[in-house]
C-alpha cells in the first residue's frame, strides 16, 4: 500500500478498506507516514467523509495503535463524559469529581485544545505538578482507590488520537464528524468506560455553529458509540457565549475551585454541570430518577466533598495542593488590561467565538504544535449576555504575560460584546437530549 493513493483514492471520495484504514493508523503511529502526508489525508476526509463503516473502522484502528485500561477489578459503574468542544467549558473539573463522590467509576482522557476551543489537559497542567501521563497500571489504580483519574492520550492510550489530534488542532481539520467520532470514541472505548454522556455544542463557540451540523454529530456519535458496546446519550448545548466567566487554563481551574468551595458561580456553568452530573449517575444506573441524581450532586458540591475529591485526584497526580488550597498563592499574569463599557445598556451578544481566538492570542492556546502555554493567560469575563451595564463599568479583563499579545486580543474581546438599549431575547442552554430512542427536547 501507499500513501499516496490512500490520499487521492479518499481526495476522490472513494471509500477506503479496512486493510488500508488499518495500514494507515499503523505507518502514522510508528512513523512511517510523516505528518505532511496525514495531514494531506486528514483534508481529504474532511472535505469528503468517511462512511460509518469507515468511522468504525478508523475508531478501531486508533484504539488497536495502543492498550485498553483494564478496569475488571473495578466494581463500580464506569461512566465519562466528554464535551465536543467550547469556550471556557471546564463542566469536566467539576462533573468528575462530584460523580467520583457518588460512588461511580469515572476513567477519562481528555484532550488538549482544540482550534479555538480549550482542552481539559491544558487546565489540569496549568496547576503545579498535576501529570495526566499515568500509565495504564496506575490509572486502574486510582480509580479504585478514589473513583477518579484523569488523563490524556500516551504512547501506551490510543497513541494514534495523540499524534492525529495534535495535527488537526494546527491544520483547520478538526471539523469533521467522522474525525471528531473517531477522536472521542477512541478514547471512551480504551479507558473502559461502559457508559458516555457526550455534550454536543452548536453556536459560534462551538465546532459546529450551526445546529444541524452539531445534531448530525451527536447522532452519529450515539449511533457508533452504541455498536461499540457502550450506552450512549448526547447533550445538544448552546455555545454561542462562553461558558461561565473565565476563559484560559488556570483562571477555569480557579473558577471550578471557588465554586467548589462554596461560591454560587456562573448559573450557565453551575447548572450545565448539575445536569451532567445527575445524568451521568443516571446512565451509571446509580440512581433511578433524575431528580434524585440531581439532588444528590448538589449536595456533594454544596458539602465541599467535590473540592475534597478533586484535591485527593490531584494529590495523586502529583499536584502542588497549596495553589489548590490557597488559589491566591498562584502566580498573576503580568500583564492585564481591563476594557470598560462606552455606554449604559445591556449586553446584546457575547461572541464566544472572539473570546476562544482572543484567549489564544493571549497564549492560553497554540497556534503550531510545538507552541507553549501560558496557563496565566486568558480573559474574565465581568458581564455576560443579558447584564445590565453602566458606562464605564468594567466588561472584560485580559491576562497574558506577553503585553504585545494585547494587540490583536484587545480588539478581538471588545468587539465580542455588543451593548443595547433592550435586554436580548434568552436562548436555552440546553436543546435536547439525544439516545438511540431518538432526540426529545429537555425538559428536567
Ligand atoms: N474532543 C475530542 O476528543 N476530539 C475531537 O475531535 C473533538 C473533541
Amino acid at each position: 500500500m501507499h500513501i499516496i493513493d490512500i490520499i487521492t483514492r479518499k481526495q476522490a471520495g472513494s471509500e477506503l478498506s479496512h486493510a488500508e484504514i488499518n495500514w494507515l493508523i499503523k505507518e502514522y503511529i510508528s512513523g512511517r507516514i510523516p505528518d505532511y502526508q496525514m495531514t494531506a489525508l486528514l483534508m481529504a476526509i474532511y472535505f469528503q467523509g468517511m462512511s460509518r463503516r469507515e468511522t468504525v473502522d478508523l475508531t478501531l484502528a486508533m484504539i488497536a495503535s495502543g492498550s485498553r485500561a483494564d478496569l475488571s477489578a473495578i466494581r463500580r459503574p464506569k461512566v465519562d463524559k466528554h464535551s465536543t468542544g467550547g469556550v471556557g467549558d471546564k463542566v469536566s473539573l467539576l462533573v468528575a469529581p462530584i460523580a467520583a463522590s457518588l460512588g461511580v467509576a469515572v476513567p477519562m482522557i481528555s484532550g488538549r485544545g482544540l482550534g479555538h476551543t480549550g482542552g481539559t489537559l491544558d487546565k489540569l497542567e496549568s496547576i503545579p505538578g498535576f501529570t495526566t501521563n499515568l500509565s495504564l497500571d496506575r490509572f486502574a489504580e486510582q480509580i479504585a482507590a478514589v473513583g477518579c483519574a484523569l488523563i490524556g492520550q500516551s504512547d501506551e492510550i490510543v497513541p494514534a488520537d495523540q499524534k492525529i489530534y495534535a495535527l488537526r488542532d494546527v491544520t483547520g481539520t478538526v471539523r469533521s464528524i467522522p474525525l471528531i467520532t473517531a477522536s472521542i470514541l477512541s478514547k471512551k472505548v480504551a479507558e473502559g468506560a461502559e457508559s458516555l454522556l457526550l455534550d454536543v455544542k452548536f453556536g459560534r463557540g462551538a465546532v459546529f455553529a450551526e445546529v444541524e451540523g452539531a445534531r448530525e454529530l451527536a447522532i452519529n456519535l450515539v449511533a457508533i458509540g452504541s455498536e461499540l458496546g457502550m450506552k450512549v446519550h448526547a447533550l445538544l448545548t448552546n455555545m454561542d457565549q462562553p461558558l461561565g466567566c473565565a476563559v484560559g487554563n488556570w483562571l477555569e481551574v480557579r473558577e471550578c475551585l471557588d465554586i467548589m468551595a462554596g461560591k454560587p458561580g456562573s448559573d450557565d456553568l453551575r447548572e450545565l454541570s448539575m445536569v451532567q452530573a445527575a445524568l451521568m449517575l443516571q446512565l451509571a444506573g446509580k440512581y433511578a430518577s433524575y431528580t434524585s441524581a440531581r439532588q444528590a450532586a448538589e449536595e456533594t458540591l454544596s458539602s465541599g466533598r467535590a473540592l475534597e475529591k478533586f484535591i485527593e485526584i490531584a494529590r495523586l497526580q502529583g499536584a502542588n495542593l497549596s495553589v489548590l488550597e490557597k488559589p491566591d498563592l498562584y502566580p498573576q499574569a503580568e500583564h492585564c488590561q481591563t476594557i470598560s463599557a462606552m455606554t449604559s445598556g445591556y449586553v446584546q451578544d457575547l461572541n464566544a467565538l472572539a473570546i476562544g481566538k482572543a484567549a489564544i492570542y493571549l497564549g492560553a492556546g497554540r497556534l503550531r504544535k510545538e507552541d507553549d502555554i501560558d496557563n496565566t493567560a486568558g480573559l474574565i469575563l465581568h458581564k455576560k449576555r443579558g447584564d445590565s451595564v453602566q458606562a464605564g463599568d468594567p466588561i472584560v479583563t485580559l491576562y497574558t504575560s506577553q503585553e504585545a499579545n494585547f494587540a490583536e486580543s484587545i480588539p478581538l474581546a471588545t468587539a465580542a460584546y455588543q451593548l443595547g438599549a433592550q435586554t436580548p431575547r434568552r436562548s436555552p442552554l440546553i436543546l435536547s437530549e439525544i439516545s438511540e430512542a431518538g432526540e426529545k427536547p429537555w425538559t428536567e
